[in-house]
Formats: C-alpha cells, sequence, structure tokens
C-alpha cells in the first residue's frame, strides 16, 4: 500500500540482553495523526530512534515514504522533523537565534522559515529574552518550531507535550490538528498519557513491553469499546447471586463490593432494578457507560491502567 508514511517490518532492538522492541509492524498513513501510546520504557523512543536512523536496527527494516531507509538517509531525513528529547539549544541565546542556527546547518533555504515557524508555536520573532529564561512550555515550543521549520512531509515527536501546563497541551494539540488537516502533514506521535492519545489521534498503536499489542484506527477502536449498565449497589456479590438465579446468561463484571457492570444494555433495566430492590438490596446508582480507553488498555495490558 503506498499511502502509508511509515512501514516497520519486524522491527527489533535488543540492548545487551534486553529486547526493548519485539518485532514491531507499524503502519503509518499519510495525511493521519498517528499516536505510539504505551508508559515508561515500553519502546515507543527506541522505535522512534530507529525509525530516525539515531539508533542501529537489532533486526528487521524500516521504510518511510516507501522506501527502505537503508542507504536512503540523505533523501528521507530532510523530508522529516523530529524531536526525540531535548534538542540541544544554546542557553544564552534568543529562541530566534537558536532556529537561526538549526536553519543554516540544515539549509534550510526559505528566508522566512524561522518567522513562520515560530508563528506557528505561537512565539514571538526577534525578541530579546534567551533560551536560559524560557519557560519549559516555551522550550517546548521552541523544540517543535525547530522540527517544522524546514516545513517537513513527515514529524516524529516523541512526548511532546510532557511538562506542559493544560493550556498549552491544548494548543499544542489544536496546531497539530491543522498540520495534519489542512496541511496534509502526517504526525507520528507518543505519549504515556492515554486521554491525550484519545484527544489527538486518528490512529493509534498500543506498545507494551517491547510488543504492538494493537494497531487501529481511533474510530474503530472507540467502536469495539463495549457498552454496559454501571451498578452501584449495597453488595455487589448478592446482587451477582440474584443476576445469576433471575436474569440467567446475563454478561456481567464486578469491580469491588459496590460496582458493578452488566454488559447487555438492551435487557430490562428496570426489571433488575426490580430484582434488586425486592431482594433487599440498595441500588444507588444504575447508568449506562461508554467503556473507556482506559479500560480497554487494561484489557490488553492485563494489568493496572495508564495515567
Ligand atoms: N541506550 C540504552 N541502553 C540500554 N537500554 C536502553 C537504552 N535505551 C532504552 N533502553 C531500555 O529499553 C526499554 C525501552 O525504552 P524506551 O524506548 O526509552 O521506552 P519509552 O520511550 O516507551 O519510555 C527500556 O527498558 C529502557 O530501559
Ligand atoms: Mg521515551
Amino acid at each position: 500500500m503506498n499511502d502509508l508514511v511509515i512501514k516497520t517490518e519486524n522491527l527489533t532492538k535488543i540492548y545487551g540482553e534486553q529486547k526493548a522492541v519485539k518485532s514491531v509492524n507499524l503502519h503509518v498513513k499519510k495525511g493521519r495523526i498517528y499516536g505510539l501510546l504505551g508508559r515508561n520504557g515500553a519502546g515507543k523512543t527506541t522505535i522512534m530512534k530507529m525509525i530516525l536512523g539515531l539508533t542501529s536496527i537489532t533486526s528487521g527494516e524500516v521504510q518511510v515514504f516507501g522506501k527502505n531507509i537503508k542507504g536512503q538517509e540523505k533523501r528521507i531525513y530532510p523530508r522529516i522533523g523530529a524531536i526525540i528529547e531535548t534538542p540541544g539549544f544554546y542557553p544564552n541565546l534568543t529562541g530566534t537565534e537558536n532556529l537561526e542556527i538549526f536553519a543554516k546547518l540544515r539549509g534550510t533555504s526559505r528566508p522566512d522559515a524561522v518567522k513562520n515557524a515560530l508563528d506557528v508555536v505561537g512565539l514571538p520573532y526577534r525578541d530579546k529574552k534567551l533560551f536560559s529564561k524560557y519557560s519549559l512550555g516555551m522550550k517546548q515550543r521552541l523544540g517543535i518550531a525547530n522540527a517544522i521549520m524546514h516545513d517537513p512531509e513527515l514529524l516524529i515527536l516523541d512526548e511532546p507535550i510532557n511538562g506542559l501546563d493544560p493550556i498549552g497541551i491544548a494548543e499544542i494539540r489544536k496546531f497539530l490538528q491543522d498540520l495534519s488537516k489542512e496541511r496534509g502533514k502526517t504526525i507520528l506521535i507518543s505519549s504515556h498519557i492515554l486521554s491525550e492519545i484519545d484527544l489527538l489521534a486518528d490512529d493509534i498503536g498500543i506498545i507494551h513491553e517491547g510488543n504492538l499489542l494493537e494497531e487501529s484506527s481511533m474510530d474503530e477502536l472507540r467502536k469495539k469499546n463495549q457498552k454496559y449498565v454501571l451498578f452501584r449497589v449495597s453488595s455487589t456479590v448478592t446482587a451477582a447471586r440474584i443476576l445469576e438465579q433471575k436474569c440467567g446468561g446475563v454478561n456481567y463484571l464486578i469491580e469491588d463490593d459496590n460496582v458493578m457492570r452488566v454488559y447487555d444494555t438492551d435487557i430490562d433495566l428496570s426489571r433488575i432494578n426490580q430484582e434488586f430492590i425486592t431482594n433487599n438490596i440498595g441500588v444507588y446508582e444504575s447508568r449506562v457507560c461508554d467503556e473507556s480507553l482506559e479500560d480497554y488498555f487494561k484489557e490488553i495490558t492485563g494489568g493496572v491502567g495508564i495515567a
């Protein structure tokens, strides 16, 4: 398929004894925002570094823009903008001066490249503030400005919103979405924050202990998430017994002593309520819920949730 901007085949990284990335097959489509979601240590940065040629590939391969990156670095990398770890900005220069240096090093030819990039991220052009005086949010923005300065087709951003305040996060989200929707850019972004990927990404890859456990569009994932009725009751043990006896075959899950889920949402809720009350179970709450992405993440990683 040639609408894939990044494709990896059995991409694997072993550090010493440790397999950090295990046979990962990633598919990033043109013009989409792909969110790579995983806890700290899952392997996100290592995958991005291999795609960018910043660390060697133990086995497998990476194709970018339809070509194996091996031997094609000079053609491929100018078309990518990336933030992997903090870029080495000079503390005693201003943001503009820093970008001008990077623009020269990269041979960016457009004269207004620095100004445009600063505009996009909402930082002032030619102001006097030194990089050392920047807030964390401003530093992150400058990093993004640096990554987009040469108008790349593909952005690879490793946890770019770490340390930003909520307003800064919302602004960056908005301009990443604009870059993708209005200017057709492809974005691969990593995060350990589930809600962030939920709000931003079109497609998602869930990485856990080096394995890509799931890859799908967010739309598909949302469809997969089941609806259920949440019951808050005086005793879930007793309630479960009543369900088994009176409404046999109902699919349910006990969350704790007081909260349970009933997955068949088309069953007669008033009847369940009635049965509970008749059997002296206090019903404090019953409402239809959507299984969240967080539940899904827990389910497929077989453990506790993520931020
Ligand atoms: N340079 C390195 N040398 C040895 N182990 C590493 C190195 N970089 C990362 N790792 C290990 O590889 C695993 C994946 O790390 P990383 O890709 O940084 O995860 P993430 O970005 O998802 O937090 C971790 O267990 C980490 O400790
Ligand atoms: Mg990382």
